[in-house]
């Protein structure tokens, strides 16, 4: 199998943690933005737990600054994406780094943005996302901005940032909102908590899609619900391995949620950061875990049902993972 010319889908990339640290330090250069801390003598970005990642992360944002900065992202992460066969992506991006919430600048960021993705062969997707450690007042904003601005490209809300503070239900409030504009939602959950932040998660936000929720393994009725109730994982292995959710792929859940019928996908999250790129997850994938062609078609069709698309984009894209 040639591994980067398999088509592909990826729900779950962050644009921000798409960006090459090539592409950071270039802006950095012009801007004058002091990067000291951020990457190592190899250039790579510098981190070591998740919460030292969740910092290195946001300090690169800093660069990141106009709206011309975010569509010349957009830009280069969809050509990255385009070298690996993607062809339909939905980006999450945080609104907290385009314009603080304001609806005017936002409209801009956004507005340089699309006009990136519709120069894209990829079908692209924006997910604004609230950043779960900035607390619920500002995801409320975070959700209005997301709210006024639905439609276009803009399909979905979430949430990504650190799950271990506040509680799934002091973000209710803005899911109900995102939910109200007619927006598909997603969050974050299962990742570096147990199942019982996925078990909360389902109950407060009602996403039809959890980002990860690969420790929902540790708990069998968790896992029956998940199949009962049709939600959809966004599971990104590299991303899982580095961050050490799990020691290897051979001892990842995602085999084993696949068997119990959990429907899943496959994606990268943040793949500089991971060291990772869809390539190589697929031949990981191939060759770990034996998936064929098969296999790969059924969780692009998976993926593509739980797209955040319109029915015309959704049964264009569903036939190029026919199987055929
Ligand atoms: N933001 C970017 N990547 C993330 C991850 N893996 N978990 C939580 N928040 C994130
Ligand atoms: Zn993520």
């Amino acid at each position: 199998m040639n591994f980067s010319e398999i088509a592909k889908t990826e729900l779950h990339l962050h644009l921000e943690g798409a960006a090459p640290p090539a592409f950071i330090r270039q802006l950095a250069g012009e801007k004058g933005v002091n990067m000291e801390g951020v990457f190592d003598a190899d250039g790579a970005y510098v981190w070591t737990t998740f919460v030292e990642f969740l910092a290195t992360y946001e300090r690169a944002c800093e660069v990141l600054k106009t709206p011309e900065d975010f569509g010349r992202l957009v830009s280069a992460v969809l050509a990255e994406q385009a070298s690996h066969g993607v062809i339909y992506t939905e980006h999450f991006l945080a609104p907290d780094f385009c314009g603080g919430g304001d609806l005017v600048a936002w409209k801009e960021y956004l507005a340089a943005m699309t006009e990136a993705a519709e120069a894209s062969p990829v079908e692209a997707r924006f997910i604004p996302t609230c950043v779960r450690h900035m607390g619920p007042e500002q995801a409320k904003i975070t959700a209005r901005v997301s709210a006024e601005t639905a439609g276009g490209l803009v399909t979905g809300f979430g949430m990504g940032g650190d799950e271990s503070q506040f509680a799934a239900a002091d973000f209710a409030y803005a899911f109900d909102m995102a939910r109200e504009a007619g927006l598909g939602l997603t969050s974050h959950a299962g990742e570096v908590e147990g199942a019982s932040s996925v078990r909360e998660t389902l109950d407060a936000l009602r996403p039809s899609r959890i980002g990860h929720g690969v420790r929902s393994i540790e708990d069998a009725d968790l896992v029956a619900r998940l199949v009962d109730e049709g939600v959809v994982l966004e599971i990104c292995p590299g991303s899982n391995v580095a961050l050490g959710v799990f020691p290897d792929l051979q001892s990842h859940s995602i085999a084993a949620l696949r068997e119990a019928g959990v429907a899943i996908t496959v994606s990268t999250d943040d793949p500089p950061y991971f060291h990772t790129d869809m390539t190589s997850e697929y031949r990981n994938l191939s060759e770990t875990l034996g998936w064929t062609q098969a296999d790969f078609d059924a969780i692009n069709q998976t993926a593509m049902q739980a797209a955040f698309c319109d029915e015309a984009t959704r049964s264009r894209l569903l036939a190029k993972f026919n199987g055929a």
